[in-house]
């Protein structure tokens, strides 16, 4: 049985569907329209069941495949993909699906904005990541060779359609990597979420279901929220990048794709708590269950080995989250809860770093 979710952004607002199976009113949605199915060779199996799913709805329907991994998210494949959509005949009427991990998802969402200055897209996440994250909140980007997700625009899609099924054929890492976004919001916004998330671990990673769509469940709650309260980033939706800004230095310095997002992140939020915890905001205690859980989950707890705390530095910088010149750091304030601050030293950051490659 399908859960709905709702992000509640007036004209713009879209529901999320969550269960095994696809949500009832997708068939509705692409009825009589021209689609163009974007994917990528791994999800050949859920593609060739989604086609037969759609059947004779569609006016018509178009594959197309991108080259698969994070190299994908660049100009060259988003032209690309717009010579498919002008191929197709695609009218501003026409519906693009992103059927796929967060690649998929952020290319189609931007050839989406962009084309024809603005067309519908629903996203299809297939990874833990996608589905607890990136398919929500509009952010679609490719990336610029001196730059990641520099290239793009807020857009929206019309629904998102979370199937738990498409999930048995992802590969252990790439779960674990959804995972650390998962401890990310109980980390940030839920205490009880996080205590809920060290009980069941185990079953999560053996791949419950019934878990899976809580976890799933309880994160795009607190995503929905965030997105409908700040959709461009104004204020509270910084709180989502928790790790993030010691994380892209991680996935910039070891070359994107090498640690995976969810890798880094979960890296990236010990030493932010790690200098929480030197503020005094954080205890002891906290932090331990931090670095445990995210042990628990398959996630790496300390950086790369050859990466020196002076090499985060240059490398935050250039994130985006500067401000005016200040770092804008998130860090934990307890668990369940999360502040930005922008007057850490680098000597802080330092330490923070040192702290956790030291830890064992
Ligand atoms: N827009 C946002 O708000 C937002 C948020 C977080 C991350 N992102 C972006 O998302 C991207 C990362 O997304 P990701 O972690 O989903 O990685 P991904 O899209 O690269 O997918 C990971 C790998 O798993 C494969 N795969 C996907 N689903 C599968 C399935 N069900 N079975 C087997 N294989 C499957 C993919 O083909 C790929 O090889 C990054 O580019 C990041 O910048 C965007
Ligand atoms: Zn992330």
């Amino acid at each position: 049985m399908a859960k709905r979710l709702d992000v509640g952004l007036g004209e713009r607002s879209y529901p999320i569907w969550i269960g095994t199976g696809l949500g009832p009113d997708l068939l509705q949605r692409i009825r009589g329209r021209q689609v163009v199915i974007v994917s990528q060779a791994p999800l050949a199996r859920h593609l060739t069941k989604l086609l037969a799913y759609l059947g004779d709805a569609p006016k018509s329907v178009h594959c197309h495949s991108l080259p698969d991994g994070e190299g994908a998210k660049n100009l060259q494949e988003l032209e690309r993909l717009i010579g498919c959509l002008i191929e197709a005949g695609l009218g501003r009427d026409g519906l693009l699906l992103a059927l796929g991990g967060g690649v998929v998802g952020d290319i189609t969402g931007f050839a989406a904005a962009c084309f024809q200055r603005g067309m519908d897209f629903i996203q299809l996440p297939t990874t833990l990541l996608s589905q607890v994250d990136s398919a929500v909140g509009g952010k679609t980007a490719v990336n610029h060779p001196l730059g990641k997700n520099l290239i793009g625009a807020f857009h929206q899609p019309k629904a998102v359609y979370v199937d738990l099924d498409w999930l048995d054929t992802l590969p252990g890492n790439q779960l674990s990597a959804g995972l650390a976004e998962v401890i990310k919001y109980g980390v940030i916004e839920d205490a009880a979420f996080f205590a809920w998330l060290e009980a069941n671990m185990t079953g999560l990673l053996a791949r419950d279901k019934t878990l899976l769509a809580h976890a799933i469940e309880r994160s795009l709650a607190i995503k929905a929220r965030i997105v409908a309260a700040d959709e461009r980033e104004q204020g509270v939706r910084a709180h989502l990048n928790l790790g993030h800004t010691f994380g892209h230095a991680i996935e910039a310095h070891q070359g994107y794709g090498n640690w995976l997002h969810g890798e880094a992140v979960a890296a990236g939020m010990l030493m932010a708590a790690e200098l929480a915890k030197a503020r005094g905001m954080l205890e002891d205690g906290e932090l331990s269950r931090l670095y445990r859980l995210t042990q628990a989950a398959g996630l790496p707890t300390k950086g790369p080995l050859d990466m020196e705390p002076e090499d985060y530095l240059p490398l935050m910088q250039r994130d985006k989250k500067v401000l005016a010149g200040k770092l804008r750091l998130v860090l934990p304030q307890g668990l369940g809860q999360a502040v930005v601050v922008s007057d850490a030293l680098d000597t802080e950051i330092l330490e923070a770093i040192r702290a956790v490659q030291a830890n064992h």
